[in-house]
């Protein structure tokens, strides 16, 4: 979807040529949080600087292929959002560009980490461990257990129940993939992931998608991150949220430059201006309940507590490395996806 936005007080950040006409400075987003974030975060942009936002949101690896499939031509400015595997192999493959900006002192130690390992090409905007959530009026119209682990998933009781999206299109779902095999070994992952099929209803293009369905009663388990899941529930639908037994992955939602963009001087405001506290505090106000990169943002007392949860220690250099990424959606294609269910 695209979202334009003229603020009224644009001119004065205008540039006004020879002939008279004014020309509004503006900065092309790609967005791959929910879609609503990615409009606070467009809207809330254009108001306060007059800059106008071209707004695109699309799922994290969809917005990777995107970027480099313009890289001769790149049309986007700035990419915000998206788990941080996808913006690591973005930053590997030269697609976006160092920026160290004057904010980076208010973050968290996770968010600094991950511009350091990408020669400071991507940074840190949120945090969020991986779950599933269910509906749980639909379980039990449907005789179902509780689910509590990853491999309880695999049982044939919930054949046709659980919903998950593509590992090429979503971030979640590459994360899911790249957590089994870092959980479990990487025979074991993809055993888990075959298992897992038979009983996939629906891949869905993005991530958040199986536990919207679930909400709307659609499908009874959704793989998601538990901070969509809690989304849910506090939207009023009747979903729990699980952190599953075994342990769990984790993203760093990351934010990056695009390498040869239109506008880098809109590109980099808005790159400062998303890192301060107070527009890092909005999230909250429209569901959206990572863990802020800004330590002096607030949450939502809402938002699940990463200290509860068992997290693995995720490689994100190795899983958002080109190579590895490449070769585990290859593998998940060839030997998962063909299966039959
Ligand atoms: O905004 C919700 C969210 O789950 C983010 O936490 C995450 O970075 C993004 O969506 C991933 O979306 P997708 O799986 O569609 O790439």
């Amino acid at each position: 979807m695209k979202l334009t936005l003229l603020a009224g007080f644009a001119l004065a950040a205008s540039t006004v040529l020879g002939s008279g006409v004014a020309l509004a400075d503006n900065v092309t987003l790609y967005c791959s949080a929910d879609e609503t974030w990615c409009q606070l975060m467009a809207r809330g942009f254009e108001e306060e600087t007059g800059i106008r936002v071209d707004m695109t949101r699309k799922s994290s690896g969809e917005t990777f292929a995107q970027i480099k499939a313009e890289s001769s031509n790149p049309k986007g400015d700035i990419w915000w959002g998206g788990t941080g595997d996808p913006h690591l192999q973005a930053a590997n493959e030269g697609l976006t560009e160092e920026y160290m900006s004057p904010m980076r002192d208010q973050l968290n130690d996770w968010a600094i980490r991950q511009a350091e390992a990408a020669g400071n090409k991507t940074i840190g905007i949120y945090s969020g461990a991986l779950g599933f959530g269910y509906n749980k009026d639909l379980l039990e119209k449907n005789n179902l257990p509780v689910p509590a682990c990853w491999k309880d998933l695999t049982k044939p009781e919930y054949k046709g129940h659980v919903q998950m999206a593509n590992p090429n299109s979503s971030g979640t779902a590459y994360t899911t993939l790249a957590t089994m095999v870092q959980l479990f070994g990487e025979e074991d992952g993809f055993q888990f992931m075959k298992d897992l099929h038979k009983n996939i209803n629906q891949y869905t293009k993005s991530g958040s998608a199986p536990i919207k369905a679930a909400g709307l009663g659609e499908n009874t388990i959704g793989i998601v991150f538990m901070h969509d899941a809690v989304s849910q529930s506090a939207s009023g639908f009747p979903i729990v949220t699980v952190a599953p037994c075994e342990g769990t992955g984790y993203e760093i939602g990351s934010m990056s430059i695009i390498a040869g963009g239109r506008n880098p001087d809109s590109a980099r405001k808005f790159y400062d201006w998303a890192l301060s506290a107070e527009v890092q505090s909005r999230a909250k106000d429209v569901k959206s309940f990572q863990v802020p990169s800004n330590k002096a943002a607030e949450q939502s007392p809402l938002a699940p507590d990463l200290s509860t949860v068992k997290l693995i220690d995720y490689d994100f250099d190795k899983y958002g490395s080109s190579e590895e990424r490449k070769r585990l959606l290859k593998k998940w294609d060839d030997d998962v996806s063909v299966l039959p269910q």
